[in-house]
């Protein structure tokens, strides 16, 4: 076997995004693109020699194939060892606590998170540092600059390693550790939640549902929720992962998760239901008819921390991405603790983890976590519920209104504009960038604008400054309107508008949150000309 330096052009678009570099499958299958992105990251990352590496992925199309790239290109550039999930298979949170357990020098994740799969799908690749954590804007800024410039790449001659049994076997001087995908991940959850209460739960006919969307997470909650929980085996339902997730979009809101709002929604509903994405980060809960925003399952999460006892000792402090909404502030005022804003995307959090100032995290997007690994974690988000749900004994939705009841109710919403014509959806941001200076106490009906700004983050604990994270307009009440694009999105640009105001009154607590934000709604669209700029009359998404 031989090592094989390949010459190769520099492509100009690999700029890692949100949550790594995601493209269309077809475009990671140009030759060289996919290569090329690797020997980007080993480049910039410095890895000791003989160093190990975390691999795995959501399991989607082209998944397989960029597993068995990316193993002689480890050989290749020098890596002792790698840990791969068995058939080439680790949700993001796994990685992630593959990579802490076994204190690896980091990991690559293959996943598109919820974005579709298949031949005409999207793929993505990403790194993430020795902490488990997505790799900091330093280190992604690093591999983009290298990718600009890479003129050859390195690559063991050698036929693909057997991945679908575990054990280990040699490339080259590379050793390769096949892994059970679900049992570290799995043992972590147990040490962390109260399995026994929450099987007596289970026992004593309390019904749930999970939807796995076929995609990642199946296997592992059949392993969590049937096997060690003892729910019926027909409680998780779309459990078998799916190259191409059964042509669906495994995003767990209202939209696209139907089956699980169906039987949630429907005749002799269960008492819960949950729904996590295609790399298994993110979450949705649900009570009987009735759903749980994620922006208040943190603050819920937040409030009953201390039932659960892998976080009986307290929360040492709450961090949330800026569009969240404020309802964990209002938690973490009343535990006297502090609540960080950070931009958008998990990679943010991680500073404050590895720093002890955070326990909790959350982002608006269905994202919610803690510092047990370094990735949002959904499975970890459903158990957190059943814990607190097995202590508490009471509906999900009894919960949320007393917590509504105590806090007052951050009422929430976004709108999603999908798949816009970048210009305009840029000439949007600049239209009202261009408004700042006559928008402090303009007044909107009820509402004055106390500020606005387009909002730019200092990481305590580095230092580093992260800009241009989205435009805020906050009112003299505390509501806010916030415009964002997306750093996900492959095809075109998507414009999210996020909308939030606080209610206190609890007789208004009741009201559906479209209404309840209708003007506000009316607000964003008539300051942005968003309908008349981007030729849409409707969101593409309403979460
Ligand atoms: C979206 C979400 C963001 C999340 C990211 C990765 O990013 O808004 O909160 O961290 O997906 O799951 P966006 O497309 O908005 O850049
Ligand atoms: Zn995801």
């Amino acid at each position: 076997m031989s090592v094989r330096t390949i010459s190769t052009q520099p492509f100009t678009d690999q700029k890692p995004g949100t949550s790594g570099l995601r493209k269309k499958v077809t475009v990671f299958q140009k030759p060289h693109y996919l290569e090329n992105f690797v020997q980007s990251i080993f480049d910039s990352i410095a890895a000791p020699g003989g160093a190990t590496l975390a691999l795995g992925g959501d399991g989607r199309y082209y998944n397989r194939e960029a597993i068995q790239v990316i193993l002689k290109m480890a050989a290749a550039n020098g890596f002792g060892k790698v840990l791969v999930g068995r058939g080439g298979i680790l949700s993001t949170p796994a990685a992630s606590c593959v990579i802490r357990k076994y204190q690896t020098f980091g990991g690559i994740i293959l996943s598109a998170s919820h974005n579709p799969g298949g031949p005409d799908g999207d793929f993505g690749i990403k790194f993430n540092s020795s902490n488990g954590g997505p790799a900091t804007e330093t280190v992604t800024e690093a591999i983009f600059a290298r990718s600009k410039v890479i003129n050859e790449y390195r690559i063991l001659d050698a036929p693909d390693v057997a991945l679908d049994e575990i054990g280990e076997t040699m490339l080259g001087a590379m050793r390769v550790q096949v892994i059970d995908p679900v049992s570290d991940y799995a043992d972590l959850m147990e040490s962390l939640f109260d399995f026994a209460a929450i099987r007596n739960l289970l026992a004593g006919g309390f019904r749930i549902k999970f939807d796995a969307m076929h995609a990642v997470t199946g296997p592992y909650a059949q392993e969590i929720f049937v096997k060690r929980l003892g729910a019926p085996a027909g409680d998780v339902i779309n459990a078998v992962p799916l190259e191409d997730f059964g042509g669906g979009h495994p995003d767990p809101n209202l939209t696209y998760a139907h089956d699980l709002v169906e039987a949630l929604y429907g005749d002799n509903a269960p008492d819960f239901g949950a729904a996590s994405d295609g790399d298994g980060d993110r979450n949705m809960i649900l009570g009987r008819k009735f759903f749980v925003t994620p922006s208040d399952s943190l603050a819920v999460i937040a409030a009953n921390a201390t039932l659960v006892p892998g976080y009986r000792k307290g929360v040492a402090g709450i961090a949330r991405s800026m569009p969240t909404s404020a309802a964990a502030d209002r938690v973490a005022q009343t535990l006297n603790i502090p609540c960080y804003e950070t931009p958008t995307g998990w990679k943010f959090f991680g500073n404050l983890m590895d720093a002890g100032k955070v326990t909790l995290c959350g982002e608006e997007s269905f994202g919610t976590g803690s510092d047990h690994v370094r990735e949002k974690d959904g499975l970890w988000a459903v158990l957190f519920w059943l814990n607190i749900l097995a202590v508490r004994k009471q509906p999900v939705e009894t919960i949320v209104r007393a917590h509504w009841a105590k806090y007052g109710r951050n009422v929430y919403s976004r709108h999603d504009y999908e798949g816009l014509p970048a210009e305009a959806a840029q000439g949007v941001m600049k239209h009202l960038k261009d408004c700042f200076a006559e928008l402090p106490g303009a007044k909107f009906g009820k509402y004055t604008v106390r500020f606005c700004d387009d909002f730019s983050y200092t990481d305590p604990v580095d230092g580093s400054v992260s800009k241009g994270q989205g435009i805020r307009i906050i009112f003299t009440d505390g509501s806010r309107i916030v415009f964002r694009l997306s750093g996900t999105g492959t095809e075109g640009a998507t414009l999210r508008i996020y909308l939030e105001a606080y209610e206190a009154d609890t007789s208004h607590h009741h009201l559906d949150a479209q209404m309840a934000l209708a003007d506000l709604i009316r607000i964003a669209l008539g300051l942005s000309e968003l309908e008349l700029r981007v030729m849409r009359n409707k969101p593409t998404v309403i979460t």
